[in-house]
C-alpha cells in the first residue's frame, strides 16, 4: 500500500520520527506488530525493512502511522534523508501482538534504546483502557543520556518511568536490566505482566533473571528479516515446543512477540 511522508522528523542523534499518511483501508495494528518499509520504486535495497508501529491514528479519510527508527544501515539511511509528501510502499500490520491483559494490577515495561518503539504504543493501549486500577511502570536504558528517545511520552503514558545509562550521565549508573533486578521481588506473578525490547544481550539476561522467580514476560524480537511474511525462514529462531523439545519458529510469522521462557536464548 503507497502512504506519504507527512513528517520525517529527527529526535535525537541517529534517531528520527517518521509520521506517514496511509489510505483508510490500512489494517489497524495492535502494539506489537510491525509493518514492512520501503521507498517506492526504490530497487536499492530491494526489500523493505521492518519497523513496529510507534502511534496510530485512523482520521475521516485517512490514516496516520508514526515510526520512530534509529538509523544504523542502508535503508534506515535512505529513510532518515527523505522529506515531506515522498510516497512510501508500506505493508502490514504483520506478525504476533502483545498479549493486552486487564487481570493484573502492574504493568512493566522494559525497554532497550530503540525497543521503546512497540512499547510506547502498548502503554498508549493501556493507557486508553483508563481503568485507573492498572499502573505502568517504565523502566529505560540507553547507553548515555543523549541517546536516550523517546522519554516524553512514555512520562505522559506511565505511572512511573526509571532509566538507566550505561555511561551514568543520567539515572541509575548501569544496565536496564540491572536497574530492574533491584526492583524484581516487589513484582510477582499474580499481580504483574513484564513486556519487553531492546538488544538480544539485554533479553537474554532478562530472560535468565526471570527463570528464577517465574513472572510472566511477553518480548518483541527484532530479529533480521528478509521476506517478512514467513516465506524464507531467514528469520528462524530456537525456542521451546510445549514439551520441551527444540523447534525452530520464524520471528515475522510466529512473532515478533514471544514468551520469554520459550525462547532458547544463545
Ligand atoms: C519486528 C521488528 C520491529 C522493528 N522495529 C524497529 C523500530 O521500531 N525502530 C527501529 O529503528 N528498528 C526496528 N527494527 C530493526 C530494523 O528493522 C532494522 O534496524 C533495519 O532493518 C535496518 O535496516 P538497514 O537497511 O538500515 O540496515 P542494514 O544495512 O540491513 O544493516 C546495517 C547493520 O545493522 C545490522 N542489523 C540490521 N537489521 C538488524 C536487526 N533487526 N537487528 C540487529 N541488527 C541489525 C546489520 O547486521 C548491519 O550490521 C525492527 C525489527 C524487527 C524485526
Ligand atoms: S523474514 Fe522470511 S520467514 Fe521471516
Amino acid at each position: 500500500m503507497l502512504g506519504k511522508i507527512i513528517r520525517n522528523t529527527k529526535i535525537i542523534d541517529g534517531h528520527f520520527l517518521l509520521a506517514v499518511k496511509l489510505p483508510q483501508s490500512f489494517q489497524t495494528p495492535m502494539p506489537g506488530q510491525f509493518v514492512m518499509v520501503r521507498e517506492k520504486g526504490r530497487l536499492d535495497p530491494l526489500l523493505g525493512r521492518p519497523f513496529s508501529v510507534y502511534t496510530f491514528a485512523r482520521m475521516e479519510n485517512a490514516v496516520i502511522v508514526e515510526i520512530l527508527y534509529k538509523v544504523v544501515g542502508k535503508e534506515t539511511s535512505i529513510l532518515s534523508m527523505l522529506k515531506r509528501g515522498v510516497l512510501l510502499e508500506i505493508y502490514g500490520s504483520y506478525g504476533s501482538a502483545f498479549n493486552i491483559t486487564t487481570n493484573t494490577k502492574k504493568v512493566v515495561l522494559i525497554c532497550g534504546g530503540i525497543g521503546i518503539a512497540p512499547l510506547t504504543f502498548l502503554a498508549s493501549h493501556y493507557w486508553g483502557l483508563a481503568t485507573g486500577d492498572i499502573d505502568v511502570i517504565c523502566y529505560l536504558g540507553a547507553t548515555g543520556a543523549a541517546k536516550l528517545v523517546g522519554v516524553a511520552r512514555m512520562e505522559e503514558l506511565c505511572q512511573g518511568v526509571f532509566i538507566s545509562t550505561d555511561d551514568g550521565s543520567m539515572g541509575y549508573h548501569g544496565t536496564v536490566t540491572d536497574l530492574f533486578a533491584r526492583d524484581v521481588t516487589s513484582y510477582d506473578s499474580s499481580n504483574a505482566s513484564i513486556y519487553a525490547c531492546g538488544p538480544r544481550p539485554m533479553l537474554k539476561k532478562l530472560s535468565e533473571m526471570l527463570s528464577m522467580c517465574a513472572l510472566p514476560c511477553q518480548v518483541s524480537l527484532e530479529e533480521r528479516m528478509a521476506c517478512g511474511v514467513g516465506a524464507c525462514l531467514g528469520c528462524s529462531i530456537e525456542t521451546y515446543d510445549r514439551e520441551g523439545k527444540s523447534t525452530y519458529r520464524r520471528v515475522c510469522k510466529d512473532g515478533p512477540v514471544f514468551d520469554i521462557h520459550d525462547i532458547i536464548w544463545k
